[in-house]
């Protein structure tokens, strides 16, 4: 026989009138290969209609179902009940907006990030569409592929003990961008143009080197190289004399 799971879920809906945060109960029987995303399906479906929270692939990929769950912050779709004990505690991920119940708002954070940053590759010349694709070698492509990873789903930064202080840390989302472009040969930007945009205390160097974000990754991305090789960019910057 399977295990009852007591769900405790953080609720409020901050556009209702005199509505209060508070944690309410469910009990669900677990079945076999059980996820949260399930388990919350049929919670929404069978006790609480206007609970809100968020799923998109349910599959890893888009990164909207991020949560803290029994404090982690981590992947609802990726979660199994079995993994968890029988008491299962859901709240809201911090740092990002709340708008009601599990449900944040990451994706405003994540484009006014991307202008900030400038995501995009700086360089003066012109797209030709008949031209044939540039080669570029493995190591690099690899890199670049690597950070490209990232599926935004916010968990690093509602792990990270600097972005709970700071709300304009970049966080290890914004610092593996920055990453993403500084090793793309086909980025013009300078030296200093990079040092600009990212040797600050919302930046590289407001990391105090907790790697909460490299625990809690649901994709693995390998944010302590990431930091190191910004970090000796940065540095190498400084040596030169930055003009
Ligand atoms: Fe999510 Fe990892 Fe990207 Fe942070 S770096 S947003 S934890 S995938
Ligand atoms: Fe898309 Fe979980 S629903 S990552």
């Amino acid at each position: 026989m399977g295990r009852t799971l007591t769900f405790k879920i953080f609720r409020y809906n901050p556009t209702k009138d005199n509505d209060q945060p508070h944690i309410e109960s469910y009990e669900l029987e677990e079945t076999p290969r059980l996820n949260i995303f399930t388990a919350l399906n049929f919670i929404r479906e069978q006790q609480a209609p206007d609970l809100m929270f968020d799923f998109v692939c349910r599959a890893g990929i888009c990164g909207s179902c991020g949560m803290m769950i029994n404090g982690r912050p981590t992947l609802g779709c990726r979660t199994l009940t079995s993994d968890l004990p029988t008491t299962i505690e859901l709240f809201p991920m911090p740092f990002f907006k709340l708008l009601g119940d599990l449900s944040v708002d990451t994706g405003v954070w994540f484009r006014q990030l991307g202008e900030q940053l400038e995501s995009w590759i700086h360089t003066d010349k012109e797209f030709d569409p008949t031209a044939e694709e540039e080669r570029m070698d493995n190591a690099t492509a690899n890199k670049i592929y690597d950070a490209e990873r990232c599926i935004e789903c916010g968990c690093c930064l509602a792990g990270c003990a600097t972005a709970q202080v700071n709300p304009d840390f970049l966080g290890a989302a914004g610092l593996n961008r920055i990453g993403r472009f500084l090793v793309d040969p086909r980025d013009k930007r300078n030296d200093n143009e990079w040092f600009e945009l990212v040797s600050t205390d919302e930046g590289i160097f407001g990391c105090i080197g907790m790697m909460a974000c490299d625990d809690v990754c649901p994709k693995d991305l390998p944010l302590l190289e990431i930091f190191a090789y910004i970090r000796r960019k940065m540095s190498g910057t400084l040596l030169k004399g930055k003009t």
